[in-house]
């Protein structure tokens, strides 16, 4: 299976999924793509030698299907059957998502359904909860729903800030969605629990 990874930023993500496409995983790294030029993951991902490409939403505007009908060509270039969205902070349209229905992840930092969307990790110590994680899920039209394919669970410590627990969540990300992409390429659906 070839995977298209897409980023927006450092990409800590996307490197744990490229670095654990090895041996016998049935899956390799086929794209790095980002919206961003100067997201850090595109230096990190060439220097593994993983194609990279960038498209740019930012002259599109407010037409996201303008930027979706760009930004679609390079994954469909590089033959990806898998698309791993990593830290990618641009809201996908219906029309997109459709077109990659049943082979498109999303990691997500909280136990979803809990706070979707931003700032989770602020979210969480404001509710008071003793327990956050992140998630992985198969990306529909509805923003971080989607069939859960795995999680994570890490504990909210008295003294926490949303920085240090964003540290403690990512921590798990990079151990879970590594372990849901290598189950998912193989086709097995059946949830990871962790923590
Ligand atoms: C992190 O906050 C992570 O929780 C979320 O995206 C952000 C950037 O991650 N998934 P990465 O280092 O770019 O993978």
């Amino acid at each position: 299976k070839q995977v298209a990874i897409l980023i927006s930023g450092g990409g800590s993500n996307m490197m744990t999924l490229v670095d654990s496409m090895t041996g016998d995983h049935p899956a390799r790294p086929c794209l790095v793509l980002s919206n961003n030029a100067d997201a850090g993951g595109l230096k990190k991902a060439a220097a593994a030698g993983v194609a990279t490409a960038v498209v740019d939403h930012r002259p599109f505007k407010g037409d996201r299907q303008a930027f979706e009908a760009e930004l679609v060509k390079p994954i469909l270039d590089a033959g990806a059957d898998i698309v791993c969205l990593a830290g990618f902070m641009r809201v996908l349209t219906v029309d997109f998502v459709t077109q990659f229905q049943g082979r498109m992840l999303n990691i997500h930092p909280s136990l979803l359904p809990k706070y979707t969307g931003l700032h989770t990790h602020a979210r969480a110590l404001a509710a008071g909860d003793s327990t956050h994680g992140c998630s992985v899920h198969e990306v529909t039209a509805v923003l971080d729903d989607g069939p859960l394919l795995g999680q994570a669970r890490v504990p909210v410590l008295p003294d926490d800030t949303p920085e240090t627990l964003a540290e403690r969540v990512l921590t798990q990300e990079h151990i879970l969605y590594p372990d849901v992409l290598r189950r998912y390429a193989a086709g097995d659906r059946t949830p990871v629990l962790l923590g």
